[in-house]
């Protein structure tokens, strides 16, 4: 494959056939006879993928420099004769024994003050010049070993940046913070103005002064915290850029990181998506969450939002119970593979696990495998054996794309801005309002890309922004603009409040999008806990509404509902404006997916939208290439239910104009499209 210059082009999806199946393989945690038993039963459940090594830094560099890759050479020599591909691991998740004897500087500080100790993983300064210099040997020797290797076929790097710990207060990081600081800023006079040093009298005259924000006597400065979280992602990217540019001087193979799309926290992954060259995510269900699989879905359309609509790895995923949450809940038969198949269906060209074999020992003996330590007389490996050719039988769909209907606004500074302390109220939760927004739009049938403020929106009838607490002028604009075009824009409370800095905007609350939307927020009127107050829609009818309210000030936006009781009785709660050939709706208080009912209809007709309200519990989702769409029907409900849709099972062979989907089953019906 050679680009428009010539050059070779960098593969962004591992050479495997069809769709990658798989998990994380851990050999050096087993005997040597067992690799050979690994990969005969690999086989038998249809394997094609294992990521090697993720965790082996002190077995393969077992002092500094000093390397042994023999066990490795023959893992790989085995896999390979086995037929398997390798998406092979930098281990720097986990850096080894020797290297924190040698440089304990390296390790984590809490804000608190206190360094992590070794014994676990993840306790290791990203800012530490001697970890970044170890990282890049290790990822050079591996890659200039491996490179040609005939089964290897990616690079997995690192895992899970920003687990357990984003964040560190070590002395080189606040050097390192100082250095971003002065970049960014260029000068003490602007660092000054943005984070409102005038205030609680911070003032700085010397970059020296300045430093992590670490253990304060009350809140510190919410500018220097935003700031604080964005060095601490921008130094884990230089990290991977550090390991993955040492791969490249060697090896054309794609390049990953395993994100975690379903943790709203350390990493910006709009950022790290464009480092990447093929975006691959790790998914664990909440067990506590009584339909997980939403949660499941969000994560999914979020990682292929991210990756620009282009296919995605599953990299993660668990085939049951899992250890690390307060209850490992095992899943239902044929949870895992619906599960496995909705990835699919938001866009996934993989399926693969943590992890192969149950490990006997360490910390994560409890959580599920492929292969669980009942062996293969189990009901967990014979569902991965019957995934595995569900799996293969998809193999056409791979390269397909997602069709969505509408954008929902992600943004993580956003986030990151308004989980900052001293709101008022403690427990606005973003998480919950995307949740809430999601779900109604899931149950009417559409299906959203997630996007940025700042995003071309032009190609969706109908834009969602749930939770936009921080919102840059420029985006406002831009959403502005998108209105103005004749685009629909629904807003929900707290949105527009503040600036990149966390300062409220100079024209108070709300005003970036006044013109859109045709109202602005004269004052925030958090319900006290506990109290909820109705709506009253302009037709009459109520819906339950609580936590929040707003004092909107109309700016020639119509009322669609107002509050029946507390402190905004009698004042507007939903309003709809008109902007150009568009319009902006407003929602200033908490609804639940099933009261959004009344501002979808609304911004449905707006948009021209039809919704396809589905039965509960039945997702559907499409995938389209040139020559085929594919239809994939999952039914999480125990109870069966029947679609109309003429086309061929892909998973049972069956041809029909509409197929029953029995409780928990799935059908990807394939509809030729020439
Ligand atoms: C994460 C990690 C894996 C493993 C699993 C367990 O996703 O990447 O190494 O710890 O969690 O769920």
């Amino acid at each position: 494959m050679t680009d428009a210059t010539g050059r070779r082009a960098r593969a962004t999806f591992p050479d495997v056939p069809g769709l990658a199946f798989g998990g994380d393989y851990n050999p050096e945690q087993w005997p040597r006879e067992t690799w050979r038993e690994d990969v005969r039963l690999m086989q038998e459940a249809g394997v094609t993928l294992v990521s090697v090594g993720i965790f082996s830094w002190g077995l393969i560099e077992i002092r500094e420099g000093e390397f042994d890759f023999g066990w490795l050479d023959e893992v790989l020599d085995l896999l390979h004769d086995g037929g398997i591909s390798v998406d092979l691991g930098t281990p720097t998740a986990s850096p080894p024994a020797w290297f924190f004897a040698a440089h304990p500087e390296s390790r984590v500080q809490t804000a608190e003050g206190t360094r992590l100790g070794f014994g676990s993983r993840g306790m290791v300064s990203p800012s530490s010049p001697a970890y970044r210099e170890a990282i890049v040997r290790i990822a050079t020797a591996l890659a200039e070993r491996y490179a040609h290797h005939p089964a290897v076929v990616m690079w997995h790097v690192h895992n899970e940046y920003g687990a357990p710990v984003s964040e560190d207060h070590s002395p080189a990081s606040n050097d390192a913070f100082r250095a971003w600081l002065r970049e960014r800023y260029g000068s003490l006079d602007a660092l000054n103005d943005a984070w409102g040093t005038a205030f609680w009298g911070q003032h700085y005259e010397e970059w020296e002064h300045i430093s992590t924000p670490a253990a304060t006597p009350t809140i510190a400065n919410p500018a220097q915290k935003l700031d604080f979280h964005r060095f601490s992602d921008h130094q884990l990217r230089a990290c991977f850029v550090a390991e993955r540019d040492g791969i490249r001087r060697h090896s054309d193979l794609p390049v990953t990181t395993n994100f975690m799309a379903n943790q709203h926290g350390g990493c910006d992954l709009w950022e790290w998506a464009q480092l990447v060259d093929v975006v691959s995510d790790d998914h664990y269900l909440v067990a506590a969450d009584p339909h997980p699989e939403i949660g499941l879905a969000i994560a999914a359309d979020l990682t292929r939002s991210v990756a620009g609509g282009a296919p995605w790895m599953l990299m993660e995923h668990s085939t049951s119970g899992i250890n690390w949450q307060p209850t490992g809940v095992a899943k239902r038969p044929g949870e895992m593979a619906r599960n496995s198949l909705a990835h699919v269906a938001h866009g996934a060209d993989a399926v693969m696990f943590f992890q192969w074999r149950a490990s006997r020992r360490g910390a994560e003996k409890f959580h599920s495998a492929m292969l669980p330590h009942a062996g293969t007389d189990s009901r967990v490996w014979r569902e991965v054996v019957q995934l595995g050719a569900d799996v293969a039988a998809l193999a056409e769909v791979r390269g397909s794309r997602v069709e969505a209907d509408v954008a929902v606004l992600w943004d993580y500074e956003s986030f990151w801005a308004q989980d900052l302390e001293w709101r008022p109220v403690d427990d606005l939760d973003h998480g919950e309002r995307v949740r809430a927004f999601y779900e109604r739009l899931r149950a009417d049938g559409l299906t959203v890309d997630f996007a940025l403020p700042g995003h071309d929106l032009s190609r969706y009838p109908l834009v969602v922004a749930p939770a936009q607490y921080m919102l840059r002028a420029r985006d406002a604009e831009n959403l502005t603009r998108y209105v103005a075009g004749g685009g629909t824009l629904v807003v929900s409370s707290f949105s527009a409040v503040v600036d990149e800095n966390d300062g409220v905007h100079p024209g108070g609350f709300l005003s970036p999008l006044r013109d859109a939307l045709g109202v602005d927020v004269e004052e925030y009127l958090p319900l006290a806990r506990g109290t909820s107050a109705d709506i009253v829609w302009s037709d009459g009818s109520v819906s339950p509404a609580d936590h929040w309210q707003e004092h909107l000030r109309l700016a020639g936006a119509e009322v669609r509902a107002t509050y029946a009781a507390g402190g905004g009785a009698g004042l507007p709660a939903v309003t709809r404006g008109s902007h150009g050939a568009g319009h902006g709706w407003y929602v200033s208080t908490r609804l639940s997916a099933d009261a959004l009912s009344g501002v979808f209809r609304g911004a449905y007709a707006d948009a021209g939208i039809t919704p396809r309200p589905r039965d509960e519990g039945l997702e559907i989702v499409r995938r389209r290439s040139d020559a085929a769409s594919y239809t994939f029907a999952i039914n999480h409900a125990d109870h069966d239910r029947e679609i109309a849709i003429a086309g061929t099972d892909l998973l049972s062979g069956e041809t029909a104009g509409s197929f029953a989907v029995p409780a928990g089953s799935v059908r990807v019906i394939r509809h030729d499209l020439t």
